[in-house]
């Protein structure tokens, strides 16, 4: 089954400004016009998710970085799914590295996942080895991550998981991952999936993140067998993260 394309633009802590949010939003929500086989999220910093909720509509979604998995309480600081999905918000990375960094376990990533998909969300789930070790322990690393990660989730709600995997070398770097490394992970991934889920994890698609732009990313679908990207930096600038969703798009 050939999957959709899924292009995520993860956009950390930035613009600075309302404005350029803005900006980045509408260009790239003109564009998709001419999208017919990519979906696309953009994940903007909480305080942007209002003033864009407006932007989402057709084959274009809001996504948000986080949450936290109790529907509402005394937590200070802290925002719900529940709350997120009032502003159109349909999609939540979590496990990223950087969040994994500030101090997230893998029970509470497990938490938020299952919190995610059972309020009706997808989940993007990242995980990644940090080096690669030349005896191949990162793939037993990234097993276990997904594992966990994946822990109890009711199977019905499969189809709402997406993995993303991001190695952290990649992640900011100046160059991607080869693609026949990706494609060899990409395997591994896909068959740690069937091993837990036979036929049911064929609806998870597999994005890859880290570096990605619009030189590399043809070769990098092609050859690396993965079904889109968690995009950084480039997501940043319209013209290149459309660039990228129109090559994807094309393939
Ligand atoms: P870059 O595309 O800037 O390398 O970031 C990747 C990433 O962390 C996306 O979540």
């Amino acid at each position: 089954m050939k999957q959709r394309k899924l292009i995520v633009g993860n956009w950390k802590m930035n613009p600075e400004s309302k404005d350029e949010a803005r900006k980045i939003a509408s260009d790239v929500k003109r564009a998709m016009k001419n999208i017919r086989k990519t979906n696309v999220v953009i994940c903007p910093p909480f305080v942007y998710l209002s003033p864009l909720s407006g932007v989402s509509k057709g084959n274009l979604f809001l996504g948000a970085q986080n949450a936290n998995a109790e529907r509402l309480g005394a937590l200070t600081g802290e925002v719900s799914f529940s709350e997120l999905y009032q502003f159109n918000v349909r999609f939540v990375i979590l496990g990223h590295s950087e969040r994994r960094k500030m101090g997230e376990t893998d029970e509470i990533i497990n938490k938020k996942i299952k919190s995610v998909v059972s309020s009706g969300l997808n989940a993007i789930v990242c995980v990644g080895e940090s080096v690669r070790d030349r005896n191949g322990d990162y793939f037993g690393f990234i097993r276990s991550q997904i594992h966990s990660a994946l822990k109890d989730v009711n199977r019905k709600f499969l189809d709402r998981i997406i993995i993303a995997y991001e190695p952290l070398w990649a992640i900011g770097a100046k160059e991607a991952m080869q693609p026949r490394d990706l494609l060899e992970t990409s395997i591994f991934i896909r068959k740690v999936l069937k091993d837990s889920y036979g036929s049911l994890s064929e609806s998870i698609q597999i994005l890859y993140g880290g570096a990605v732009d619009k030189i590399n990313c043809a070769q990098l679908i092609e050859e690396g067998n993965v079904s889109g990207f968690l995009v950084g930096r480039e997501s940043l600038r319209p013209k290149d993260f459309i660039e990228i969703i129109k090559i994807a798009d094309q393939i």
